[in-house]
């Protein structure tokens, strides 16, 4: 198994986590970081070595220093026992479903769940024989209806990355206890600063770190880590299925998880200014962050997590394609695209309606997801309140 010694000292807060776990600068003559370790075949010394295969590293498919450090790191932050790395976000989440599930199998996700992992359960597990039903991610406790004797696992995305329903874990987690199945949660939103699944009572936590731990839009990442019970499981599944990230991006993810603290609270602060002043903004229906006292989860949100991402979703009164073309074209600082979790900020239309299945969301409203980056608030403002002007210029 993977060492998954804890560098730094129990007790630490994660702002110290972040900055010291995960790196031995000793064994890298002094330099502060883990270098980039690039390799296939490592050299055993002599047969005895060999032999009881005493060695930290055996084969650069297994792992490397690089890889390592950072699974260190995230086991240290989630409170896990172990944690494996994954070439995106999406493959995070596809290993640790097949390392836990097999044929026969039912699985419930939620009905916000980001859709290509809608995609795998529909297609993939299908195939192979395990069944997905989908759940209101407000269902909390009323899960228990529908557990059935085949239910394996329980995944939850918290807050939905479209609509940002939080839901109850600790709720979740007691009836999935009682049932014998395993919770997995997709922790990406509010990373482990913000949110610990772990301690709420899940098995394992997954992470697209291609978004708040890279935070540089510059690399593809992903993770997962378990609590005692599903460690074995997830970390034979992760090696049977010969998963492995380039040690490059391993090491961007790194460099991005030094700073995560800080980038977490800045991009929480310009959010959350952002998500109040929108509020107010007369073209603008609904804003779904749960942060905001107006959400319908907020108590639950402040229950369970210690401060909220840089993602939320704004509703509009519907318009002409000519209005949103207009708005989204003309945007200086917000870019369009897929993703998030970079310094830069975006701004993407979105069609919730589209990606559930259980619960429904109205098809005739215009809505957008934001990403809030590090830019100066008060430049983001006047660039989205330009773009609402265009918008509302267009019908009059
Ligand atoms: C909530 C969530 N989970 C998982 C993923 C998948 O991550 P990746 O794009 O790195 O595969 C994404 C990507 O947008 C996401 O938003």
């Amino acid at each position: 198994m993977s060492d998954t010694t804890r560098d730094a000292k129990p007790g630490y807060a994660t702002e110290t986590i972040l900055t010291h776990s995960g790196r031995r600068p000793p064994d890298q003559f002094g330099f502060v970081n883990t270098p980039v370790y690039r390799g296939s075949t490592v050299l055993f010394e002599s047969l005895d070595a060999i032999e009881n295969q005493t060695a930290p590293y055996g084969y650069g498919r297994v792992g490397n220093p690089t890889s390592r450090s950072v699974e260190t790191l995230i086991s240290e932050l989630e409170g896990a026992e172990g944690t494996v790395l994954a070439p995106s976000g999406l493959a995070a989440i596809t290993t640790a479903m097949l390392a836990v599930l097999s044929t026969g199998d039912d699985v419930l996700v939620t009905d916000t769940v980001y859709d290509p992992t809608r995609r795998f359960c529909d297609g993939l597990l299908a195939r192979m024989g395990i069944t997905t039903r989908y759940y209101d991610p407000r269902i909390g406790a009323g899960i228990e209806e529908l557990m059935t004797d085949k239910t394996r696992l329980i995944f939850c995305e918290s807050p939905g990355s479209l609509t940002f329903e939080i839901q109850d874990l600790p709720a979740i987690s007691e009836v999935a206890k009682r049932h014998g199945a395993l919770v997995m949660v997709d922790n990406s939103w509010a990373s482990p600063l913000f949110y610990r699944p772990l301690a709420l009572g899940a098995d394992i936590v997954v992470h697209a770190g291609t978004k708040m731990f890279v935070g540089h839009s510059d690399a593809m990442f992903g993770t997962a880590s378990a609590n005692a019970a599903a460690w074995k499981q997830l970390y034979d599944g992760h090696r049977q299925q010969g998963m492995f990230t380039s040690p490059d991006d391993v090491f961007l993810a790194a460099r991005g998880l030094r700073t995560l603290a800080i980038r977490m609270k800045e991009h929480q602060a310009r959010a959350l200014e952002l998500a109040r002043w929108l509020e107010q903004h007369p073209l603008v229906e609904q804003v779904l962050h749960p942060a905001l006292e107006s959400h319908p989860d907020n108590a639950l949100f402040k229950r369970d997590f210690s401060g909220s991402g840089s993602l939320f979703s704004i509703v509009l009164e519907n318009r002409p394609r000519a209005a949103v073309a207009a708005l989204v074209d003309g945007l200086e600082l917000f870019g369009m695209g897929y993703s998030w979790g970079g310094y830069e900020s975006l701004f993407l239309p979105i069609r919730p309606h589209r990606a559930r299945t259980v619960t429904s969301w109205p098809e005739d409203v215009c809505m957008f997801r934001i990403h809030v980056g590090l830019e100066d608030i008060e430049d983001l403002k006047a660039d989205l309140s330009a773009g609402l002007d265009r918008y509302a210029a267009i019908t009059g």
